[in-house]
């Protein structure tokens, strides 16, 4: 957050504290869904520079967006809850009306940690929140409500093409939203064969190199409702007891060199 960039020709300098940044071997994007836009400025200069990345700028912009994360999982064949996106809030209130029905879930297109993640349970409740998006101009999608996996979630993190952890978060009493943040809890899992191989396969297929996959098992299969590219470490190196920050490194020096 305290880079200066310079662009002058095909001159590219980062300046950080009134110096010009000695060039990086690699650059390990931690993007915070607040600072989408600044980060990933940052990161495209140290793109220009030619520095090697982790995660590129195109791939992070993939799965920030949720619904555009969705859209590429879907074109790859791979499962994902039934999910509208409306620019019009008097659009999506008749989409709730005529496809959807109750209960349903509503998501910020760029929400983190479970805040702008709400589940609405009836018109009335639908009203409210519409009402409150539609002043703050707010993007955001209406999902189905995947109501047997309710208050958990898988978590799969990849690196490369191994997934090298997994937890299933359960959510704090009350909640549906299982983020670790929210009060959820890590539990220690053995993901099925389909899910490994779909967790890999979503990471690959929005040229991620390191993300934090994760998964509802629903009655139907297990799907992907969200892809991070940059996942918290501590959560899931605590549940798993596996130095995930380690693995990381490993990657990068048998693959960047
Ligand atoms: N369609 C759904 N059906 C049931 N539960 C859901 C559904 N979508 C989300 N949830 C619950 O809400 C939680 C938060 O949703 P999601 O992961 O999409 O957003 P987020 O956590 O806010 O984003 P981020 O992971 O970037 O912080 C999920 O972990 C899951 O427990
Ligand atoms: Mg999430």
């Amino acid at each position: 957050m305290e880079c200066d960039l310079l662009v002058d020709g095909n001159d590219y300098k980062v300046i950080f504290n009134n110096e010009v940044l000695i060039r990086p071997d690699l650059v390990i994007p931690r993007i915070g869904s607040s600072a989408t836009a600044y980060g990933t400025t940052v990161l495209r200069h140290f793109q220009e520079m030619g520095v090697p990345v982790l995660n590129n700028v195109n791939s992070i912009l993939n799965s920030r967006d949720k619904f555009r994360c969705l859209q590429l999982l879907a074109a790859a064949d791979i499962p994902i809850p039934v999910t509208y996106f409306s620019n019009d809030l008097h659009h999506a209130e008749k989409l709730v009306e005529r496809k959807l029905g109750y209960p349903f879930i509503i998501k910020l297109l760029e929400g983190t940690q479970g805040e702008g993640v709400h589940l609405i349970k009836n018109e009335l409740e639908a009203h409210e929140i519409f009402n409150r998006y539609g002043s703050s101009k707010k993007k955001i999608l209406l999902q189905k409500f995947i109501a047997e996996f309710s208050g958990r979630d898988v978590r799969a993190f990849v690196v490369g093409d191994k997934v090298v952890a997994a937890m299933m978060r359960i959510a704090a009493q009350g909640d549906f939203r299982s983020n670790i943040h929210r009060g959820g809890r890590g539990e220690k899992i053995v993901l099925s064969e389909e899910e490994r191989e779909m967790a890999i396969r979503a990471v690959k297929t929005l040229g991620l190199k390191m993300a934090g996959v994760d998964i509802l098992r629903s009655k139907s299969g297990a799907m992907i409702i969200e892809v991070n590219s940059s996942p918290g470490l501590e959560g899931i190196e605590t549940t798993t007891k596996i130095k995930i920050a380690e693995e990381i490194i490993h990657f990068i020096e048998e693959n960047f060199r």
